[in-house]
């Protein structure tokens, strides 16, 4: 089978998606596999040759040709343009986008595999992009009478318009702390948390510096963070639930990916009916907005009362051997190579 997987990518997750590419890289049998790297440097232009995967860690693309995917039906030819040429590289069966975040696990990237008529891993156009905007998201959960905390989303034109009214928008959904968050977003970039109106100003300046729109969120009180893998098209089945005890004030991009005092219990120390109730909820949010293939979905739960809240769904979660997205299913039995067959499968159903 030859499986084209993109890594990369102009997201403020590109370093992230090198760590989770690198897992799936390593992985991918070359007995069963006959693999195609394709890179997409942080200013978006798309790459192919030798070693790319090396070459975009060190940011020396210039030995590499630009990467090409035209639209033809049927088969999905992936050219390199050199001297002004395209020239054919393979034909692909399949494309793994281990991309995280905007450009990549948002919905623009399927839709370019979409016209371009090839088959990938992952949710589609509508899942990838409902499921990046925490926003949109939380909307949708609403509408199916899933849980989430309360939160206002704004734009940034609102902020700038009128700061004030904003914030008392935001008191008015309760107590401090609240999150403040880029709605299209991922690995906790441009999140604070809020624990005064004047860190609430500060937390929305910073949130709008990378996204047009901005979610705030009212915080669950003594949140513990649980986490459940989905995998599956139609049927999808899900994972133990695993706990984080983030080494931060909360899971931040420090405590995800500089810091080492974050600590995976796997499986959560949790009830039965809890876990369950929680491996439910995360089945019908991945249902509510049409995922396929995986996604990972985050929920907190109030640590005195179990109360659970679904906060957000990762369609292409962090993908190294030791992420959360592959741990889990290993503690469910699926090992991290039969997890990317399965998904490879998935893709082509
Ligand atoms: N956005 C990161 C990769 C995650 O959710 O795992
Ligand atoms: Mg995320």
């Amino acid at each position: 089978l030859r499986v084209g997987v993109i890594f990369g990518g102009r997201s403020g997750e590109h370093e992230v998606s090198l760590m989770s590419s690198r897992s799936v890289l390593n992985v991918l049998s070359p007995e069963k596999y006959e693999v195609t790297q394709i890179g997409i440097t942080l200013e978006g232009m798309w790459v192919t040759g030798e070693n790319v995967w090396k070459a975009l860690k060190s940011g020396q693309v210039k030995g590499l040709s630009q990467a090409v995917l035209l639209p033809y039906p049927g088969e999905t030819i992936l050219y390199a343009l050199r001297n002004g040429t395209l020239e054919p590289v393979t034909t692909l069966d399949v494309i793994f986008p281990v991309l995280h975040g905007t450009f990549g696990e948002d919905g623009t990237l399927q839709g370019l595999l979409e016209m371009a008529d090839c088959a990938y891993v992952g949710a589609g156009v509508l899942g990838s992009a409902v499921g990046m905007d925490k926003g949109l998201f939380k909307d949708v959960m609403r509408a199916h009478g899933l849980p989430v905390a309360d939160s206002v989303l704004v734009t940034r034109k609102q902020l700038e318009q009128n700061l004030s009214e904003v914030i008392e928008q935001v008191e008015r959904l309760g107590e401090y702390p609240f999150f403040t968050k880029p709605a299209n977003l991922g690995s906790s970039v441009g999140i604070t948390k809020c624990h005064s109106r004047s860190e609430l100003y500060e937390g929305l300046l910073e949130a709008a510096r990378y996204d047009r729109r901005i979610l705030i969120e009212r915080g669950v009180p003594d949140a513990r963070e649980i986490e459940v893998s989905v995998l599956g098209n139609d049927e999808p089945i899900a994972s133990v639930p695993g706990e984080i005890v983030p080494g931060d004030e909360f899971y931040s991009y420090e405590a995800k990916y500089l810091m080492e005092t974050s600590k995976l219990l796997i499986p959560a120390p949790l009830s039965e009916a809890l876990s369950e109730r929680i491996r439910q909820l995360a089945i019908q949010a991945y249902r509510a907005i049409d995922c396929a293939g995986m996604a990972r979905v985050d929920f907190l739960v109030n640590r005195n009362t179990g109360e659970c809240f679904i906060n957000e769904i990762n369609t292409i979660p962090g993908f190294t051997a030791i992420s959360m997205y592959p741990k889990l299913w290993e503690a469910s039995g699926i090992s991290y190579t039969a997890l990317i067959d399965r998904l490879i499968e998935l893709a082509l159903e």
